[in-house]
């Protein structure tokens, strides 16, 4: 994962490079560090920690530099550390580079480099490539690094974004990328480089996206895009369409909340210019374009991880439900190496936020090769999964920097209940009514998350009663079992409490052997199909003393004789309540991780795009 910045042009370059680590620190945070090159001379500076522990560090430090990169790590290779953090420096001390990535045969590369008599002073994959390439550099004739860097990543397996400085070289940063993103701020007589545009987007709106197997060479007023074989390539240029508002916290104390309370928004913005309920109508190109391929599909696989991964697990009720085709929902981990069946025919929906986890892009990569139709369903524009699918819907939740999911899945589960109620109405396996009950309910979701939203209090009140916990339970039926997951993953993530969610029902073979007295148990239990079945769960954990905090509809009666606590929301169609079921949780989560004094927003060992295996 990791965040790498860098910058060649008129301005001093750590300015530009420590903003812009700062704004990518939600891609890993274990370690950050700067390479400043000035006057023939490469500093580097580096630090175990946050990018504030670098910035603390850098107080009284040469600082002067017109080129420079630095890099936020997620380790993957050697502990967190000053040693094995980023920028590392070759042998000679003439080369400094940050790397996102893994360099998969590293060790045998390094064996070599340990015969030649090379030390290394980390233990990470990319001092090896490092040391790489400059043993290239000074054996080959053209004394070409650009040369020696094509003839290295022709050994290289794995992923990589490398950002390469050269002391001899006052101008140049070398670029190149395989399966980790890179993108490129066009400026006036400047060029900006980061994993995202979030570094970029106060100095220029003009981007180019680096592909795999691109080389860049980037000095001020200069941007060459070479592929592998030397040949050179047209850089595309891409209006970027980003806000800066939209990547600062605008007041609130964590981006996660901020995230919470933009839902009413994000959710509009993504029902906005598609759905109209008036007109009974849904519009999304994507679909429309492709809607007999969509209809006709034998079998729809949804691939996807984590949070992405429990949205398409709602989309598996839905889908089957309305459209009646059969729907698998795989992770994309598990996917990409059990030689899975893909036919012809069979629609694959990828769901990703952030565009660029490695194991659903890697899952998709093959299943196109295999002649899979892909439809992506993407939050970050532009990214390299929105790139590979052929066609797709953007979620429009802006961007999302919390690391725990949560604007972006509601947007995720706007998008597929559109997706679902458009291939059943060209289907005509939903009545007409019904379609167009769905529609005006859907019209009013944003609506109803404000009003949850205002309530937001009792559960701050909540989780100071439950913080101290030890475990979770989280318990779901139907199309609320995906949000029991999700409530879940979303508190161990940010609170490190330890939780598990089950479908209600299933919790009574193996999981009820946990209940007493001080297990919470979150039962998600809003008036459907199957409020009675889960009542009588409910008095299954009451007879074992569990604690029973509900989610409930308004005007429920019985729920709250058996709760210890319940939290109500607006009465909602079953089919769309998941949309509105998680809030709680993302708040009741959210109030659990700062009362126990958690960073939320970057939780130990996670990092927000897992763009390694
Ligand atoms: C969500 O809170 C997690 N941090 C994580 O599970 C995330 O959903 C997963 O890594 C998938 O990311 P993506 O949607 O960007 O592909
Ligand atoms: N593999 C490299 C390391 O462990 C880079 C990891 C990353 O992408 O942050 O340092």
């Amino acid at each position: 994962m990791c965040g790498i910045v860098g910058y060649t042009g008129p301005r001093q370059a750590y300015p530009v490079i420590l903003k812009g680590l700062k704004r990518l620190e939600y891609r890993g945070y274990d370690s950050s560090g700067v390479a400043l090159l000035h006057n023939g001379q490469l500093n580097v500076y580096k630090k175990k920690g946050k990018v504030a522990d670098l910035e603390e560090m850098m107080i009284g430090k040469s600082l002067e530099a017109t080129i420079g990169i630095g890099h936020t790590r997620w380790a993957t290779h050697g502990e967190p550390s000053d040693r094995n953090a980023h920028p590392h420096s070759s042998k000679s001390g003439r080369l400094a580079m940050i790397h996102n990535g893994i360099i998969e045969n590293y060790a045998l590369i390094k064996q070599e480099l340990l015969n030649k008599g090379y030390s290394f002073t980390s233990d990470t994959d990319t001092e090896v490539l490092l040391n790489f390439i400059e043993d290239i550099h000074q054996h080959i004739e053209s004394g070409s690094l650009e040369e020696a860097l094509r003839i290295a990543l022709k050994r290289v397996s794995g992923a990589y974004c490398i950002l390469l400085i050269d002391q001899n070289d006052p101008e140049t940063i070398i670029a190149a990328r395989k399966g980790s993103p890179l993108v490129i701020g066009i400026g006036k007589g400047e060029h900006f480089l980061a994993s995202d545009a979030s570094p970029i987007i106060e100095y220029t709106k003009e981007v180019v996206y680096v592909n795999d197997y691109e080389l860049a060479i980037v000095k001020p007023d200069e941007l060459i895009l070479k592929n592998l074989g030397n040949e050179k390539i047209t850089p595309f240029i891409t209006k970027l369409d980003m806000e800066l508002a939209a990547i600062e916290k605008g007041g609130y104390e964590h981006f996660m909340i901020k995230e919470i309370f933009e839902q009413p928004s994000t959710i509009y913005d993504c029902l906005r210019g598609r759905l109209d309920a008036a007109a009974g109508m849904i519009r999304m190109a994507g679909v429309d374009n492709h809607i007999e391929q969509l209809t006709n599909a034998n079998r729809i696989m949804i691939v996807a991880c984590g949070t992405s991964w429990h949205a398409g697990l709602v989309a598996e009720y839905i889908i089957e439900e309305l459209c009646r085709i059969p729907v698998e929902v795989e992770y994309a981990s598990e996917f990409r190496y059990r030689n899975p069946i893909v036919n012809k025919g069979d629609v694959i929906i990828a769901i990703s936020q952030s565009g660029e986890t490695a194991d659903t892009l890697v899952a998709l990569e093959k299943a196109k090769e295999n002649g899979a139709f892909i439809f992506g369903i993407v939050n970050a524009v532009g990214s390299s999964i929105a790139r590979l699918s052929n066609a797709g819907a953007y979620t429009h939740a802006g961007p999302e920097i919390g690391v725990a999911s949560t604007k972006a899945f509601t947007g995720q589960l706007a998008v597929l209940m559109m997706v679902a109620l458009t291939i059943a109405h060209h289907k005509k396996t939903i009545t007409q009514e019904r379609y167009q009950a769905l529609l005006n309910e859907l019209q009013d979701i944003p609506e109803k998350v404000a009003a949850i939203l205002k309530n937001a209090e009792a559960l701050r009140k909540m989780a100071d009663k439950y913080k101290d916990a030890s475990d979770f339970l989280f318990l779901g039926r139907g199309y609320n079992f995906p949000i029991a997951l999700e409530g879940a993953l979303k508190l161990k993530e940010i609170s490190y409490i330890h939780a598990e969610g089950y479908p209600a029902a299933e919790m009574k073979h193996g999981p009820i052997a946990l209940v007493d007295e001080n297990l919470p148990v979150v039962f998600i239990a809003t008036n459907d199909l199957y409020h009675e079945k889960i009542i009588s769960n409910m008095q299954e954990i009451k007879a074992r003393k569990g604690k029973i905090i509900s989610i409930i509809t308004e005007g429920d009666t019985t729920s709250p004789k058996l709760s210890h606590d319940y939290f109500t929301i607006p009465p909602v169609d079953e089919l769309i309540a998941p949309i509105l079921t998680v809030i709680p949780l993302q708040l009741l989560s959210y109030y659990v991780g700062i009362a126990k004094g958690i960073d939320v927003d970057k939780p130990r060992n996670l990092a927000k795009s897992v763009t390694v295996e």
